[in-house]
């Protein structure tokens, strides 16, 4: 990005360069009084280490307003989101993990043609715009930073995307997807939800099933990072004990700053060090004050508090734009996250922990979360299933063997054979449909 470098006046340029030492000093002295110097660091800091941010819905928004109809929108300039091209550039947003997210009421539904529809336009919006650039692995990422690209990441939001599938979720994996929330807001059938939004799969004392288990084991073999932003605690506390890569809270905040339930308390952050996992902290205003309105004082103290538990290299950022409605004031889209950084410097956080939040601890996560890959490559993929009684699931296909006895009864019509004889005929006539 050195077109846009030159908007900032470096310290480092030439000009400054060849200045005369008192006018160097006259200068940054009228930069203190004037607060010029901090910005100007704060730019210069986020050239050389810029944002990877953990957490973004814009695809949500994509569908919401656009219906996904990317060719009647300019990406670099969208109106009545916080997220575009331009902004993104503006905010050193040099790398977004773009959440696939599709709401609770799919599950059992069609949460995976939805979560492809949701994959399939972060996948076109990231490959028909010369500004971004998909990436699947850390390396890319990495270089993704020197090309000058804006990095696209896929995280699926939600574990009901797989539909208790353990193939679906490879699928996913081969579609680009390098992280999973095991949960929105409703429970899955094998991981508990921190919201009691929904009363699916309630169960009790048992927050990671048998099946939860093998989710997680099957993400540590593929190499996808495992995010627990929106589980229940006692979900959380038993993927970190069972998780052997490190993992991630992608968009939550700080429970002691603020008591939402989407926050993470100080005991999980204590887990979440030993795990060598990371939290993406959430601007929402609702996390961060506990209110609408907040300031971005208010988000520091988060960023203040778990550095003093858990230390500046178990952070990162994980926006949430897009996501939510309330923002705090100066944090208000995806061009404004110099003004936090800022505010932390203030703050005396040092360079180096500052780049650690901004990219390396990221960076070091998803290498990690890659080598526990390579280090499970002798295992198979894994054919656990989940139990047919543990879906309570209409929709779900079972195949039987043809039972020419009798017909079977009305509520089996469509699982029976004759259910699979109804699909063959369907899809026969529409295909010959597109054929003509
Ligand atoms: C974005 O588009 C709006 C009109 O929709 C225009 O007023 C504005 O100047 C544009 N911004 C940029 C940065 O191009
Ligand atoms: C479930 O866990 C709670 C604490 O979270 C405990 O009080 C209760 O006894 C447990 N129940 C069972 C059946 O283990
Ligand atoms: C952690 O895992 C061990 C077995 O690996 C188990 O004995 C222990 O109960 C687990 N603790 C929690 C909090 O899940
Ligand atoms: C931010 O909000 C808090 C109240 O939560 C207030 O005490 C503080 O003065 C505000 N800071 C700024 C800089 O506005
Ligand atoms: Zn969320």
């Amino acid at each position: 990005m050195p077109a846009r470098r030159k908007t900032f006046k470096s310290a480092s340029s030439s000009f400054w360069m060849k200045s005369l030492g008192h006018l160097v000093a006259i200068s940054s002295l009228c930069g203190i009084i004037s607060g010029y110097s901090d910005r100007e660091r704060v730019h210069d800091l986020m050239y050389k280490y810029p944002l990877i941010d953990g957490h973004n819905d814009l695809a949500l928004q994509l569908r919401i307003r656009h219906n996904n109809r990317l060719s009647q929108i300019d990406l670099h300039n969208v109106s009545k989101v916080a997220t575009d091209i331009t902004r993104l550039q503006a905010g050193h947003v040099q790398a977004q993990m773009f959440a696939v997210y599709v709401m609770c009421g799919a599950q059992e539904k069609d949460a995976v043609r939805l979560t492809l529809e949701q994959i399939d336009v972060v996948r076109r919006m990231c490959t028909e715009y010369q500004d971004f650039q998909l990436v699947t692995s850390a390396q890319e990422l990495r270089n993704s930073k020197d090309r000058q690209k804006i990095a696209c990441l896929i995280s699926i939001e939600g574990g009901h995307s797989i539909d208790s599938s353990l193939p679906a979720l490879r699928m996913f994996y081969q579609l680009g997807v390098r992280s999973m929330a095991l949960t929105h807001t409703c429970n899955t059938p094998w991981a508990e939800s921190s919201s009691k939004l929904y009363n699916v799969y309630q169960r009790r004392n048992n927050s990671l099933t048998t099946f939860g288990k093998a989710v997680v084991e099957e993400m540590n073999r593929l190499g996808m990072i495992v995010d627990l932003s929106h589980t229940s605690w006692d979900t959380a506390l038993a993927v970190l004990n069972h998780s052997k890569a490190p993992v991630i809270f992608s968009h939550s905040s700080s429970f002691s700053i603020c008591d939402h339930s989407r926050n993470v308390p100080d005991r999980l952050l204590h887990e979440l060090k030993k795990n060598r996992g990371l939290i993406m902290v959430n601007l929402h205003s609702n996390f961060i004050s506990c209110r609408n309105e907040a300031n971005i004082s208010n988000v520091a103290d988060h960023f203040d508090h778990i550095k003093s538990v858990i230390g500046a290299e178990s952070i990162g950022i994980g926006g949430d734009f897009e996501g939510a409605v309330n923002f705090p004031r100066g944090l208000e889209d995806v061009s404004k996250y110099p003004a936090l950084i800022q505010e932390l410097l203030q703050r005396n956080w040092t360079e180096y922990e500052l780049a650690d939040v901004l990219r390396r601890n990221f960076l070091r996560v998803f290498e990690e979360v890659e080598r526990v890959r390579d280090q499970l490559s002798a295992n198979r993929p894994s054919e656990v299933q989940i139990p047919l009684e543990k879906v309570q699931n209409s929709c779900r296909l079972v195949l039987r063997p043809p039972n020419p006895k009798g017909l079977p009864s009305s509520s089996q019509a469509l699982h029976g054979p004759k259910g699979l004889l109804i699909l063959a005929t369907v899809l026969l006539l529409s295909s010959s449909i597109m054929i003509e």
